[in-house]
């Protein structure tokens, strides 16, 4: 038996697996271990011309499974490489044990990956000449902190970060990935009043009548939970949610009822979000702005350049684009609350410019939170979506813009959605659109006035 050191990187195995072949070892006479006693010598080539045949297909696998934490993926791997030879279709038999096995680990490492991206929560901390730098802590299955270090770069290239975990840590600052060892866990690293404010807001919004416990287990799993401030609160609240859904029927309404007095923590809250990722780029959350007695909010999608450097919503081109609208419209602006469904500026950084991206639907139902709660407090009669996706904040879902204009449709909370197109849809579309673009956008703002008319006066 020949037993091997497991290398550190994939390519050192393949080296090896492409050397045993050509010492013509087979798999049962060959084994891999963590332990450093191992290193046996492959051996010596058989001087037989022996041509080495994979599908394009293995290597991709092999990549994969290669990362996976279970001690015989190796040897699973060498004997698949050994049978391909005889056998170059192999892979795509699905009832062969190795190759099912094969693909269990493949699954596996898949879903930790994305469970790392989803999961990591970083805490702003200060270095010793002070600059922040972003730290968090995951605890993954099996061994993807290097391959998953890419996606982190790309997301968050312009914050300085490390991730800790005890396979390896990673660390970014700024230009160059840096790798050290695993680590036992810090014992100061969720433990701030930001994740105290956090975890009491995610109290006040988990609705027990939307608790579906099988479904949030599966997209949360456990134990992630210790990491992730919100989760902490999970068991109690699940615990007392059949209590709490009765207290709700019973009252006829929601626990989380807001008043203009909450206002305070809410934009506090909203400030300090770091429930998805989309905060790490931006200068700052944007909420909304205006009169707590509005009849009207008008929700955009998310602040873009000049409202992320104002910390306030349709300030830049976009917002001169509505305010041009409002105002041949006969909407006066002060009178409306303005908010987005997103509160981040979602972008990509080429060179000094930064680029709008539109945020995915992920994004947006994670900020459904905020709009929602901005909705309880101000309680308008009418809200304005603009573009896709402020409808999806509004309602959960994608539309057609063209379908859903020229009505108002009832919300469940009883408020009538309009629905009218982006203002930047205004700005982007050529010469020749861009009139009849405007006047259909205006034609919908009437349609708004007329129904703020019909209300009358505004609320007492
Ligand atoms: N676009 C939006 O959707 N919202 C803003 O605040 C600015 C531009």
């Amino acid at each position: 038996m020949i037993a091997l050191e497991i290398p550190a990187d994939f390519d050192g195995w393949r080296n090896q697996a492409k050397q045993l072949w050509f010492a013509h070892r087979p798999p049962e006479q060959v084994s891999w271990g963590e332990a450093s006693l191992f290193g046996d010598d492959i051996g010596e080539p058989t001087g037989q011309a022996l041509e080495i045949r994979v599908p394009a297909a293995f290597a991709k696998l092999a990549e994969t499974v290669f990362l996976h934490s279970d001690a015989g993926r190796l040897d699973l791997l060498y004997r698949l490489f050994w049978r391909l030879q005889s056998n170059r279709q192999l892979l795509e038999d699905a009832t062969d044990v190795d190759v099912v096995q094969a693909g269990l680990l493949v699954k596996s490492v898949r879903r930790d990956i994305h469970k790392m991206r989803a999961f990591v929560r970083f805490k702003e901390m200060a270095d010793d000449d002070g600059e922040s730098h972003y730290v968090a802590w995951f605890e993954p299955d099996h061994n993807i902190v290097r391959a998953n270090a890419g996606f982190f770069v790309r997301r968050f290239a312009s914050m300085r970060w490390s991730i800790l975990t005890p396979r390896l840590c990673i660390h970014w600052d700024g230009k160059t990935v840096h790798e050290s060892p695993g680590i036992v866990k810090p014992a100061d690293l969720h433990d701030d009043p930001a994740e105290d404010l956090w975890r009491s807001y995610y109290a006040s919004i988990f609705n027990p009548a939307r608790l579906k416990t099988k479904a949030m287990l599966k997209e949360m799993p456990q134990r992630y939970w210790k990491n992730m401030p919100e989760a902490q609160l999970i068991p109690e609240l699940i615990a007392g949610a059949q209590a709490r859904e009765a207290a709700m029927i019973a009252i006829g309404s929601a626990p989380d009822e807001a008043s203009p007095a909450d206002w305070p923590q809410l934009a506090e809250a909203i400030n300090r979000c770091t429930r998805c990722p989309l905060y790490c780029n931006a200068a700052q959350a944007v909420h909304g702005e205006g009169p707590f007695d509005a009849r009207l909010m008008i929700i955009g999608e998310q602040p873009g350049d000049n409202e992320d450097l104002a910390g306030r919503p349709f300030v830049g081109p976009a917002g001169q684009v509505l305010n041009e609208g409002l105002a041949q419209a006969g909407i006066d602006r002060k009178t409306a609350y303005l908010t987005n469904a997103v509160k981040h500026f979602k972008h990509e950084r080429r060179g000094k410019v930064r680029l709008h991206q539109a945020p995915n639907a992920g994004e947006v139902d994670h900020c459904r939170w905020w709009l929602d709660a901005e909705r309880k407090l101000v309680k308008p009669k009418l809200v304005l979506a603009l573009g896709a996706t402020a409808v999806r904040g509004l309602t959960g879902r994608t539309g057609s813009i063209s379908k859903m204009r020229g009505q108002p449709i009832e919300l469940p909370d009883g408020s009538q959605m309009i629905v009218t197109t982006h203002p930047s849809y205004i700005l982007r579309v050529g010469d020749e659109q861009r009139e009849k673009a405007m006047a259909d956008f205006v034609a919908d703002l009437k349609m708004v006035a007329g129904l703020l008319k019909q209300l009358g006066n505004p609320k007492p």
